[in-house]
Parts: C-alpha cells; structure tokens; sequence
C-alpha cells in the first residue's frame, strides 16, 4: 500500500542541506511529527502515548533505583527498605516505579482491546499487531522478573511457582527450570539474572516499540470507521486527516495530563493498594505463604493457568490420547500460553472483511462479551479455589478461545454488516458539521 501523500521536509541551502545529504535526521522527525492521522480518532487512540511515557517513566526511575538496590539475596531486602527510607525522594521513586508498572499495564490492555473493537490488527496491520504481541510478552516477563527484586515473600513464591511451570514440559522441563533459575533453586544466581535481564529488557521494548511504531506509519493509523485515508491525491488525503502536530500532540498531552493527575493521587494516598502486604516480609524458603497470587495484571492468565485441572474431561482426554505425556500441569501451561498465542493470531482468524466493530452488529454483542470475560477472569484468578471458582474459571477460559477460535472465524460468515461511511471525511462531517449559517 502506498505511503499517504503529504508534504515532506525540504531543507534550506546551506548547512541544512549539508546535513540532510549526510544524515536526513531532521526530515525523519519531521515526517514523523507532522505524519498525516485520520482526523477522526477518538479517545480510545490516546494510550499509545500513554505508552510510550510509561515506558520513559519506568526507564528512568528503574536506572536511579538500580544505583541504591543490592542484588544479593542477603541484601536485597534492605537495600529496598534503604531506598524507602534513607535515599532522597526514594520512597517516592519506588512507589512511583512500582504502580508505574501497573498503569503500564492498564494502559496496554485498554490499547489491546481497542485494537480488537475496531479490527486495528486487520491487513494491512498484521505486522504492527505482531510486535505489539511481542512488546506484552516483553513487557510480561520484565515485570515478572522485577516483582522478585525486591526479595519479599511473595517475590521469592511467586518466582519459584512460575519457574516451576517450566519444570512440567515433559522430558526436558526440568532442565530448563534448572538454566532458567541457575541452580535447582529459586537462589542468590536467580536473582542476579533476574536484576540483569529486568535492566535489559525495557531496552529491547523500546526497540520493540520503534519498530511498532516504523510499521504503523507505514500504512497509516487506523481509526473508528475502519475506512481508509483516501491516498488518490494529497488534497484527498488532507481531507481524511490532519497533521500529527500540533493536534493529536495537544491532544494526547491533555489526556496524558488528566492519566497522570489519577496516577500520582494513586502514588501519593494509596501507594500500596495494589501490592501485597506479604511482600514487606523477607523471603523465606522454608515458610510457604497460604496463598500465593501474582500482580493484578498477570491474573487473567493465572485463572486460565488454573482452570484446567485433572478432573476436566478435555485434560483427561488429552492426557489419555497423549500417552500421560500432557498432565494437567503441563495442560495448564499450554493453555495460559496458548491463550495469548490465539490472541496473537487474531489477524487471520477474524474472517469478516469488514474492519470496524461499529458496522458489526453481531460482533459487539461477543465483544463486549470478552471484554466482561476479561474482568471475570482477573477476579477469579484471585480468588480461592473452590468449586464454584473453579467452574467459573473453566467457563472463562472456554470463552476466551471460543470467542478466537469460533466466534470470530464464525462471525465473518454469517454475520450482515452496516453500511460504512464512504470517507472519513464523510464520517468527520457526520458528527462535527459546522452548523448551517
Ligand atoms: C510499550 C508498549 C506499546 C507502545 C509504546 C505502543 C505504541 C503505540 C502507538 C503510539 C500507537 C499509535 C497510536 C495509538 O493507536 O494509540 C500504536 C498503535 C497500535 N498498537 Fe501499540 N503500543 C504498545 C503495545 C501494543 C500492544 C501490546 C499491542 C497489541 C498486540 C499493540 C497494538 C497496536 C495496534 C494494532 C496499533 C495500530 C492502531 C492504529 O493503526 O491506529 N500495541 N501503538
């Protein structure tokens, strides 16, 4: 698909043009911030940007945290409790890095949902969608790893029951478990990787997230009507869209303002609401707390992790036609990955050439439905097992694949869509036509 027509930087004689033969970095940033956006966006396009601060927030905050903590495991403990208390602002700087993380995380799946409502993974997007899985699985494994620096009870648990899912591949599980943890057990080598990878791996992200970015430009954002930017001429095109800045920049910061105002009441009344009150106790390999439950962001995945035990008939038909090879352990972990392998897939299995879910009516009822399946999910991955849990986890995670796997390769065929805009222009003047003089 061709670029969108627009204007490009053109240097002025002398030394910016001497520069633009030898490296063309202004024209980069210049094409890149007056990039030609679909006017149309709504406020479900603001977390992008939201994003990409986070990321910045949590880079920088990480590396100066990184300058008092200890990774050792007689240390670590009270290098943190040494930041809270005696480093300048530190207490501040970790409260701020640690629900940084969730509202990373908040803010991910907000940008993941509304990418699956308005069909954004669609072609030509396949690609930015791709990497966008890549940067959550990323982002998964970096706050996995910086959960267990801090060296509390529920870090040290909460590593040794995820590294053990590694242990139930069959055959060279254990092997893997053994490399993962550097010993045979959650231990001081552990930890020292975990530090290592925690600090390394925001930088592939931010990697990850500028080739996310490269792909999207590309083809051009996506928007409500799931219509494309008309690329018949620039006069076309400029009517479908307005340059990135100074609107969508204005725009963007204004909600990033208001996100941030929540965020630091959160940071600065109720830093602890969504932590752990046993991680403030040192961890201790020889006292099992009663009940461990990760972060709030891992729990869907985790009730998903949990719902297949071995007195579910599809394991114990799967356990019979495999030999035993797959338990229900190793089940489970198949299922909590494949989970996100079929989200992953979404571009090829969503069958309907219509890309908006606003001219899908049949769609949005089993939309809507995924994302309540989402919340229950994460209510039930942090819950106590019982029977009713159980099955309410087993029903979940049943509509999770069914809503990928059948639903929607489903939907495209039987489902009647609307009439969709012709333009977005078209589209823009539906809604904010100047009023008749
Ligand atoms: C560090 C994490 C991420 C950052 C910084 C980021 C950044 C961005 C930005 C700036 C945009 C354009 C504006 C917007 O749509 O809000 C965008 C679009 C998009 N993102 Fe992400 N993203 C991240 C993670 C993800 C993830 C996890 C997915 C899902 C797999 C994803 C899927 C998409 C898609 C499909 C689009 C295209 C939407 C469009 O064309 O308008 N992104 N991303």
């Amino acid at each position: 698909m061709a670029g969108i027509p627009h204007d490009h930087y053109e240097p002025k004689p002398g030394f910016q043009t001497w520069l633009h033969t030898r490296l063309p970095i202004v024209s980069m940033a210049y094409d890149t911030l007056t990039i030609p956006t679909p006017k149309n966006l709504n406020w479900m396009w603001i977390w992008g940007i939201v994003l990409t601060f986070c990321l910045g927030l949590q880079i920088i905050t990480g590396i100066v945290l990184a300058m008092h903590y200890t990774p050792h495991v007689d240390f670590a403990f009270r290098s943190v409790e040494h930041i809270m208390r005696d480093v300048n602002g530190g207490y501040m700087l970790r409260y701020i890095h640690a629900n940084g993380a969730s509202l990373f995380f908040f803010a991910v799946y907000l940008h993941i949902f509304r990418s699956l409502y308005y069909g954004s993974y669609k072609a030509p997007r396949e690609v930015t969608w791709i990497i966008g899985m890549m940067i959550y699985l990323a982002m998964m494994a970096t706050a996995f790893m910086g959960y267990v620096l801090p060296w509390g009870q529920m870090s040290f648990w909460g590593a040794t029951v995820i590294t053990g899912l590694f242990g139930a591949i069959p055959g060279v599980g254990p092997m893997i478990q053994e490399w993962l943890l550097g010993g045979p057990a959650v231990d001081n080598a552990t930890l020292n990787r975990f530090f290592s990878l925690h600090y390394l791996l925001p930088f592939v992200i931010a990697g990850l997230v500028a080739l996310h970015i490269w792909a999207f430009h590309n083809t051009g954002n996506n928007n409500p009507t799931g219509v494309e930017v008309r690329r018949t001429s620039k006069e076309d095109a400029a009517k479908d869209t307005v340059p990135f800045w100074p609107y969508y920049v204005i725009k963007d910061l204004f909600a990033l303002c208001i996100i941030l105002a929540i965020f630091f009441a959160v940071v600065s009344f109720m830093p602890n609401y969504l932590g752990d009150p046993v991680n403030y106790v040192q961890a201790n390999p020889l006292s099992t707390p009663a009940h461990i439950v990760p972060e709030w962001y891992f729990l869907p995945f985790y009730a998903i992790l949990r719902a297949f035990t071995a007195d579910v008939w599809v394991v114990q038909l799967v356990q019979f036609i495999t030999f035993g090879i797959v338990d229900a352990k190793f089940f489970g972990v198949l299922a909590m990955f494949g989970a996100i392998a079929v989200m992953a897939m979404v571009p090829w299995l969503d069958t309907s050439a219509v890309r908006s879910g606003k001219y899908r009516p049949k769609f949005k009822a089993w939309y809507w439905l995924l994302a309540i399946d989402f919340v229950v999910l994460t209510w039930v991955g942090a819950q106590v097992p019982n029977e009713l849990n159980a099955w309410i986890s087993l029903l979940a995670s049943a509509y999770w694949f069914a809503y990928f796997l059948v639903i929607l390769p489903l939907l495209g065929v039987l489902e009647k869509p609307l009439p969709q805009p012709a333009t977005i222009e078209e589209d823009f003047k539906s809604h904010y036509a100047a009023p008749a003089e």
